[in-house]
C-alpha cells in the first residue's frame, strides 16, 4: 500500500517537473505571521505552536492580517528508513499532520524551516539530497511556507541550491511561500525573482536598536545596522508583488524600548518587508500589541503597488523615508537615529519628491497633501506649512500624505 502510495506521488512529481516554476500569485504583498527563531530559538514544541496559533487569533494578530505560524530550526527528528524526514518524538508527539490541522482549523497557515546543506544551522537533517522528499512530505503534512536556510552548503551555489528546492515544491502541486534565507551572500535580489516569494538580505537580526552582537565567528546585527547594511536603495528595485527584500524577522516585544520597537516596525513597513513576528503572542505587553497590529502602518507595509521605500534626504540624526502608495498617497517615515531628541523642521516645498524607480513624484510648490499621524491616529497639517515636530531618541514620526 505504502509503496503505491509513493509510486503515485512519484508519477506528480514527474509530471509537475517537466513546467518547474515558482508559485506564482502567491506573497502579493509581504507576508505576515510568526517565527519561533527569535524568542524561543530550539526550545519548541507543538504546545507552544498551537498556543501560539491561539494566542495569534486571541490578541487579534490574525484579525489585523497575520496569517503564518512559522516553525524554525529544531522541529527535526531523524529520516525514517525509505529516507523521509520526521519530527522529533519527544517534541511533536502528535505530528506534523496533527500539528498543521490544528493551525489551519484556527484559519491560519503554517510554515516549517529546512537548509539547502546537509544540516540545518542547528545540526539537524539538512534537504541537501533528499529536496524532492522533503518537499513530498511538507505537502503530505500540509505545509504552507518553507523557510529554507544556507548552513552547511560548502561548495554548492546558491542560486542552484535553491532552484532545486523550487522545483522539489512546485512538483508536490501544494502551493507553499518559498523564504530563501542565505543572508544575501549572493545577492539574490538579482537571481531570485523567479526562485522564491522572499530572501533574506543580511546576517540575523537582534533585539539591540543600535548595534552588533558578537558571537565570535559571526554577528548578529541591530535594527539601524539592517536598515543600513544593504543599500535599500539599489535593492529596492528588485522587490515587489510576489518577491520581496527580506530584512530578517521581528524583535517587536523581544526587549527593546517601546519607541524602539515603534521605530523597528514602522521601517519594516516602509521597507514593505515581511512583518514576521518574533516574540511571544502568549504574553504581550499592551505597547507591544498596540505597535504589531496598528492597521494604518501594516497597511503601508501591504500596500498593493508593493513599492519598497526608500531614504528621501538625512537632516542631522533624522532620516526621511518615503515610499509611494496607491491612489497617489505617500507614507514618509521620520526616524530618529540619535541618542537625543531632535527637532524636526521640514520645509515640503523644498522637499519634493523625485522617485526614479515608480515615477513617482511631486510638487509640494503646486499641490497639498494631508498629513495623517499614523500613531497619533490624527490629522495634523498638510505639506503648505512647514511641519514641525519633536522627535525623541529612537522614535519615528510616520505619516500618510493624502492629495488633498
Ligand atoms: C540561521 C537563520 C536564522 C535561523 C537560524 C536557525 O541563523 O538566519 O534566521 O533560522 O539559522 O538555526
Amino acid at each position: 500500500m505504502k509503496m503505491k502510495l509513493i509510486s503515485a506521488l512519484v508519477l506528480t512529481l514527474m509530471l509537475n517537473a517537466s513546467m518547474a516554476q515558482k508559485f506564482e500569485k502567491m506573497a502579493l504583498t509581504p507576508p505576515m505571521g510568526w517565527n519561533s527563531w527569535n524568542l524561543f530559538a530550539c526550545n519548541i514544541d507543538e504546545i507552544l505552536i498551537r498556543e501560539m496559533a491561539d494566542a495569534m487569533v486571541a490578541t487579534g494578530m490574525k484579525e489585523a492580517g497575520y496569517e503564518y505560524i512559522n516553525l524554525d530550526d529544531c522541529w527535526h527528528g531523524e529520516r525514517d528508513s525509505l529516507g523521509f524526514i520526521q519530527p522529533n518524538k519527544q517534541r511533536f508527539p502528535n505530528g506534523m499532520k496533527a500539528l498543521a490541522d490544528y493551525v489551519h482549523s484556527k484559519g491560519l497557515k503554517i510554515g516549517i524551516y529546512s537548509d539547502a546543506g546537509w544540516k540545518t544551522c542547528g545540526g539537524h537533517p539538512g534537504s541537501r539530497g533528499h529536496e524532492y522528499q522533503d518537499a513530498m512530505q511538507y505537502a503530505a503534512w500540509g505545509i504552507d511556507y518553507l523557510k529554507y536556510d544556507w548552513c552547511y552548503t560548502d561548495g554548492l551555489k546558491a542560486e542552484g541550491a535553491y532552484l532545486t528546492m523550487r522545483e522539489a515544491l512546485f512538483a508536490t502541486g501544494r502551493p507553499m511561500v518559498f523564504s530563501l534565507c542565505e543572508w544575501g551572500t549572493s545577492d539574490p535580489w538579482k537571481w531570485a525573482t523567479p526562485v522564491g516569494h522572499l530572501w533574506r538580505t543580511t546576517g540575523d537580526i537582534t533585539h539591540i536598536f543600535d548595534g552588533i552582537d558578537d558571537h565570535g565567528t559571526w554577528q548578529s546585527l541591530g535594527i539601524l545596522q539592517i536598515i543600513d547594511l544593504r543599500n535599500n536603495d539599489t535593492i529596492r528595485k528588485y522587490a515587489g508583488p510576489g518577491h520581496w527584500n527580506d530584512p530578517d524577522m521581528m524583535e517587536v516585544g523581544n526587549g527593546m524600548s517601546t519607541s524602539e520597537d515603534r521605530a523597528h516596525f514602522s521601517m519594516w513597513c516602509m521597507l514593505a518587508a515581511p512583518l514576521i513576528s518574533g516574540n511571544d503572542l502568549r504574553n504581550m505587553s499592551a505597547e507591544t500589541k498596540t505597535i504589531l497590529t496598528n492597521k494604518e502602518v501594516i497597511a503601508i507595509n501591504q500596500d498593493s503597488l508593493g513599492i519598497q521605500g526608500y531614504k528621501h534626504t538625512k537632516i542631522d540624526s533624522v532620516d526621511v523615508w518615503v515610499k509611494p502608495l496607491q491612489n497617489n498617497a505617500f507614507a514618509v517615515c521620520f526616524l530618529n537615529r540619535g541618542k537625543n531628541s531632535a527637532m524636526v523642521n521640514f520645509d515640503w516645498a523644498t522637499n519634493s519628491f523625485n522617485d526614479t524607480f515608480s515615477g513617482r513624484k511631486t510638487d509640494f510648490t503646486k499641490e497639498s497633501y494631508s498629513l495623517n499621524d499614523l500613531w497619533g491616529h490624527k490629522k495634523i497639517g498638510a505639506t503648505k506649512k512647514v511641519l514641525k515636530a519633536v522627535l525623541s531618541s529612537h522614535d519615528v514620526l510616520m505619516l500618510k500624505l493624502i492629495k488633498e
